[in-house]
Formats: structure tokens, sequence, C-alpha cells
């Protein structure tokens, strides 16, 4: 179609009016359109679901009933989170691996809404660990907040929610037996540039592993060492190495405050949050930090992690670390979190090569804390602008030599908040940056092409606008 807008002529494709079978971000890994067979959802329209499956046909808002029209399956020779959704002229079947695999398939059938195109998907993630980090510590963003967060997540069958809990201007988890470090430092004004206050109690803190876990999403709980701890150092200057009290910190600087190696009341206080941090995170992971260690000099990072490393394992957990820590000897289940922006990574490829897993979270393609564009009024522009096209026009498997698809563990998009203030500036970041690292991070790697991508996330624009969700409206998506 032409039409004739004053002196200019703009093209515009007419876009097919019917939903497609694969109009689902992150994209299936298989779809058979079959286009006799379409399914209308009406509110009488009922699920059926085996007793394993009764939590899970909750999410799908529809009457439960023995004879429902939808029917939610297990099949245990299918993929844990895999799923297979067959779309009939009189029924819709979805059979998962697991409830988890269920729940990925609920996430896929309310995408494509009522008006169902027949067919059947196929579908299983590449990778298992798919994840999205929050800042507690830079701006505190409460249980809440975390959990309604969660619910967006979970729609881009996002797996895992990274907290970071701790860093250099505030302390966002109580700990008992030190007191201070939330009663100091998660006070008020400890939030970069002086917002603030705010940490988790103990039941908050369960309460979002909780409410994640209903959503089959895992809390991966970081405390921020040795480096990044000046908040520590406030609120007990008996951990610095003069003993000596320590001004708080709400600018955005990194590298200069770190737990003193040498001292042993250092390892008393790690091994109790470590211990704490462990007996209230059921999901298999405690990430330890290891980033910035700028003022640690290095026989001192080594020593520090050589001890503090196997703490996780000691109470149970795996340890993830930010990629600096793979420059020391790793125990065999550390998992090591690549950040960095160009270049390579000797120390990483080793750590590869000698089994550990890795999460890619390269800055340049997942920190959604980076611009969009240099008119961007929120985030950060150190590794660049962050386009739509650039956070999905990627592959981990590629990014570094020596580290392959089987070294792999995942993908992880980062939010740091210094220049975040409320639920509405992490949803401008978040939106639509995160459904284009889940496909990464979910889709095959063959069947990922940005022209399909971009066509598909348009239609997400009309669900947010009607959500109240804030996205960027990127002028590199015709939005409709
Ligand atoms: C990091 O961005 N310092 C992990």
């Amino acid at each position: 179609m032409v039409i004739v807008m004053g002196k200019q002529f703009r093209v515009f494709r007419v876009r097919p009016q019917t939903k497609q079978l694969s109009d689902v971000i992150p994209l299936p890994a298989s779809v058979r359109p079959d286009p006799a067979a379409n399914f209308t959802i009406t509110p009488g329209t009922a699920v059926s679901a085996v007793p394993e499956a009764a939590a899970v046909a909750a999410f799908l808002d529809l009457p439960i009933s023995a004879d429902g029209a939808i029917r939610l399956r297990l099949d245990e020779t299918l993929p844990a989170e895999g799923y297979r959704l067959e779309i009939a002229a009189d029924s819709v079947t979805l059979t998962g691996g697991t409830p988890q695999g269920l729940f990925w398939g609920i996430q896929t059938l309310r995408q494509l809404g009522s008006d169902l195109p027949g067919g059947v998907i196929e579908d299983a993630p590449r990778y298992p660990y798919r994840g999205a980090m929050l800042d507690l510590a830079r701006h505190f963003f409460t249980a809440d907040e975390v959990k309604a967060h969660l619910d967006l997540l979970a729609q881009f069958k996002i797996n895992h929610l990274h907290l970071h809990l701790t860093d250099d201007q505030g302390w966002r988890l109580e700990i008992p037996g030190w007191p201070r470090l939330t009663e100091v430092s998660g006070g008020a004004g400890t939030g970069v540039d002086g917002a603030g206050p705010g940490f988790l109690t103990l039941a908050e803190y369960a309460s979002i592993v909780a409410y994640a876990a209903e959503r089959f999403i895992t809390i991966v709980p970081e405390i921020d060492m040795p480096g990044h701890v000046n908040a520590v150092h406030v609120a007990y200057p008996e951990l610095t190495a003069d003993g000596q009290p320590v001004a708080p910190r709400t600018d955005a600087e990194v590298g200069y405050s770190s737990l003193v190696a040498g001292l042993e009341e250092t390892y008393a206080f790690v091994e109790d949050v470590i211990k704490t941090v462990a007996d209230l995170t059921p999901g298999p992971y405690l990430h330890i930090g290891g980033d910035e260690c700028l003022s640690t000099p290095p026989e001192d990072y080594r020593t520090f992690l050589a001890r503090v490393l196997p703490l996780p394992g000691k109470y149970g957990k795996r340890a993830i670390g930010w990629h600096e820590i793979a420059a020391t000897d790793l125990p065999e289940s550390t998992v090591v979190q690549y950040w960095r922006f160009e270049g390579e990574s000797p120390d990483v490829a080793r750590a590869a090569a000698a089994g550990r897993q890795v999460i890619m979270a390269p800055a340049d393609r997942t920190y959604l804390d980076m611009k969009y564009d240099a008119d961007t009024r929120l985030g950060l522009d150190w590794a660049g602008h962050l386009s739509v096209e650039r956070a999905y026009d990627w592959d981990p498997a590629d990014r570094l030599p020596g580290v392959g698809e089987e070294s792999l563990l995942g993908v992880e998009a980062p939010l740091w908040s210094e220049t975040l203030r409320s639920v509405a500036d992490v949803q401008y970041l978040t939106f639509p940056r995160l459904p284009a690292i889940a496909e990464v991070a979910w889709s095959p790697r063959g069947s990922r092409d940005w022209a399909s991508f971009r066509s598909r996330l348009a239609a997400f624009g009309p669900r947010w606008d009607a959500a109240g969700i804030t996205y960027h409206r990127s002028p590199e998506i015709d939005w409709l």
C-alpha cells in the first residue's frame, strides 16, 4: 500500500492482520502452523489439569473443570523446561516435561491471546540459566516491587533473578548478629545521591524467594566482596585495616573499598553472612561478587578468594563470581560471570578449559543500564549505547575466544541502579531489551533473525500500554 502524506511518499508494508502461531517471544524451537484449526478462548472456556499441574493451571485465569477444552498434561520424556502446545479446532493440549515446562507453555499461550492460531509448538530452552539482575544496593526496591518485576520477567521465560544486595553505598539484607549492616547502611540516604532508605528483612527476602519459586524463577543472591564494601566498613569500622570510622559514600565511584584479607575477623564476618544467605536461599547459587577490586592487592585478592570461594560449597551452594575471580584457583563447581565489554579474557578461557561454567553478561550487549542512545535520560554509557538490535544481534557462544557453547551455563541481563529512582525507571531500561536477551538465551541459535524479532516485538507495544508498563518506544521498532 502506498499512502500519500503531504509531499512525502511513505510506503507502509501491510502487516498480516491475523496472528501467526510463531508470534511469540522468545521464538519457540519448532512451530508447525495448521491454519484450518484455530481455537477461540471465551470466558467460559475451562481448563482440565492433572493434579500435579493444578497450581500452574491457575496462571491461565480460566475456570477449572474435569472436561475443560484446554488440557494440561505432563510427559516426563519431554525436557524438564520443555513443553508441547497442540492447538486444534475443539481443544488445546499443553504438555510439559515438568510443571516448570508447563508454566513456560502457559506464557506462550498467554502471549498468543484468546484467538489461538492452530498448529503445534514444540519448545525447550537453549540454556538452563536465563537471568536478569536487579541492583538493590544503589537504589533500593521493595519486596512488592521486586515481585511485580518477577511477573514481567516470567512472561519471557527468564528463570533466574540475581539480586545485587550489597555495595559501597548500602547493605540491603538483614543479617542476624550484624544489626548495624541494615540499621546504618540500610538507613536514610544510603542510595546513590542520598536516595533510600531500605533493606529486606529475612521474612521479606523469604517472601520474594517463595513468590519467585511459584513462577519457577530461582533467586540468586549476591553479597559483593572483597571490594564494593564501604557500607560494611561504615557499619563496622572494626573490619577496616586501622579500625577508624569510615564515611558513608553516595557517589557512583567504584574500586576504593576492600575487606582486609589479613584480618581474621574478616572471615568470621564473611562466613556468618554466607551461612545466613545460604540458609535463606533454596536455589543452588550464591554469588560472591569479586569484581572491580582495584584497591585490593592481587596477592590479598587471591588469599581472600582461596578462603571464601569454598564457603558457598560448605553451606550447600555453588559459588558464582564476576569474571575477575578467574584469575584465581577456582573450586570445581564455581561459575564465572563474564561482564566486560571489549577484548579477550585469557583467564575466563583458562577457567572454561578447566571445566568451569560461564554465564555471559557482556556489558555492551546485556547491561540494561546502558543508555539506548545519546538521548536516553536514564542510564550510563561506559560500555557504549545499547540499542535493541545490539541487545539481540550477538551470540553468546561466539563472544569470547576459548569459551564456546559447551562452557556456557547461560546468559544474564544485569540492571545496575545508580540512575534509577522508580519502578518506571526499571521498566524503561528493561523493555524492550530484556525480551531481546531472553530470546538470545532461549531460542535455537540458527532460528534467530532480527527482522522477525522486531516484527514480533511490535505487538507488545499495545499490550504494555494497556498494562501500564513503561517501555522505550525505540525508533528501531514499527510499534503497532
Ligand atoms: C560489574 O559491572 N562491575 C560487574
